[in-house]
């Protein structure tokens, strides 16, 4: 091999550097049959999902939606949507960097300021949504000397958090406190451990026993933190969440709220005290190396969370609504979990009994979202109805009619 630059001309006729026409001809076939070959590969996968009736598409709503997660119905509400408009157009489109770098700005200071303020704590930090805070919280925490304790049924984002992370992972049996003591039993007295719950679970609308989990949290000498991205807005007083309606804010050490769903906007908030949330800062890498949020979407959530506060008629309604269509299709002979809240799981068992009955629901004018493992476990895929504030009555009470005429067939 010669030493040296060679000039381009002399990489074509370089026995060594060079490559032949020939050759060309060669190494184009060979690149087109890899590009073929890789795309065979995703191809391939794709059709594999589609023979399980697992592949997911996106498409535009069409029915009455009972898949979304406006759980309060806020999503279009006058007063929040031209707040957040007035505020983009004070303070611009984008963040314009990192809150580390240039993207800070006194938006996110006043508002954590203000959401701390409302949970009660002593800090707070925004995030972009609840998943990259999950990600952020449970990767920070979670070093090779950490035990993560996690429900069996836990969201994604907090299993892709642990995935980031060099923790040791232990799942316990759904909502089960003992099964969780057993993993706690096994572990070091000294080891760092870390308990994560949802307050409501996403796919199965049940309540977790965080007052069991704080016992134990206390008991083991870990850290507790709580997901209540479907809880918050709906669950206790003024819609502070399940942690609040327990009044146990101070046996939990971290919790978040997302506002994507009952708050009708966008973005997530970690609460706890300000020793947790400068650690967070140092460490939640989805809170490092990201663009911050818009201040105009920050400046909606804190409207969004007092419009929330103060219309106290949404939670009743959704609560009695959903309260009333699980006591309907229950009687029917349907299968609804221990659903206690606005989210209301009707099992089907197989994935083709489930995709038939949202495609009934559906040429009947109703949405509802048919959930499948392994986003749920096998055997238990779902239709999953979220009821809203923004549904009639009537509404629930047909889609329950409706269920029931497709249960008779
Ligand atoms: C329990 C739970 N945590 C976190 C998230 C993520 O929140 P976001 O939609 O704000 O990213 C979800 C979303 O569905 C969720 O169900």
């Amino acid at each position: 091999m010669r030493a040296g630059f060679l000039r381009d001309e002399e990489y074509a006729e370089d026995g060594e550097w060079g490559v032949g026409s020939g050759e060309w001809k060669f190494l184009f076939f060979f690149w087109t049959v890899m590009a073929q070959s890789f795309e065979n590969i995703i191809a391939d996968k794709l059709a594999d999902k589609q023979k399980q009736s697992l592949l997911r598409s996106l498409s535009l709503l069409a029915g009455i939606d009972f898949a979304s997660n406006d759980y309060l119905g806020l999503a279009n509400h006058f007063e929040i949507a031209k707040t957040a408009a007035d505020a983009y157009i004070k303070h611009g489109a984008g963040s314009k960097g990192s809150r580390l770098l240039s993207g800070n700005n006194k938006v996110f200071e006043d508002t954590e300021k203000w959401l701390a303020n409302w949970k009660g704590t002593e800090a707070a930090l925004i995030f972009n949504c609840g998943y990259s805070a999950n990600l952020g919280v449970i990767s920070a925490f979670c070093d090779s000397k950490t035990h993560l304790f996690c429900d069996q049924l836990s969201h994604a984002s907090i299993l892709d958090g642990y995935a980031m992370s060099k923790g040791k992972l232990h799942r316990f049996k759904h909502n089960c406190h003992l099964d969780l003591e057993k993993a706690l039993q096994k572990t070091g007295a000294d080891s760092f451990k870390m308990i994560v719950a949802e307050a409501v679970y996403s796919m199965d609308g049940d309540v977790a026993p965080l007052g069991e989990y704080a016992d134990l949290a206390e008991k083991y000498g870990a850290m507790l933190y709580v997901d209540e991205a479907h809880s918050d807005g709906i669950l206790g007083p003024g819609g502070k969440g399940l942690v609040a309606q327990l009044g146990i804010e101070n046996r939990i050490h971290l919790s978040l709220t997302t506002f994507g769903k009952a708050y009708g906007t966008m973005g997530a908030c970690v609460f706890g005290s300000k020793l947790l949330i400068d650690y967070l800062i140092n460490h939640a890498r989805s809170f490092i190396y990201s663009t911050a949020m818009p201040p105009g979407a920050v400046i909606a959530m804190q409207k969004a969370v007092e419009v929330a506060s103060r219309e106290s008629f949404r939670r009743e309604s959704v609560l009695k609504m959903s309260e009333n269509f699980r006591k309907k299709i229950i009687e029917a002979g349907f299968n609804c979990l221990q659903s206690e809240t606005q989210i209301v799981p009707v099992v089907m068992g197989s994935i083709d009994k489930a995709v038939k009955c949202r495609d009934f629901l559906l040429e009947n004018e109703f949405n509802a979202a048919c959930i499948r493992p392994p986003t749920v476990p096998t055997g238990t895929a779902r239709l999953r109805i979220n009821i809203s504030a923004a549904h009639k009555e009537d509404d629930v009470k047909r889609l329950a009619e409706t269920l029931i005429r497709w249960n008779n067939f």
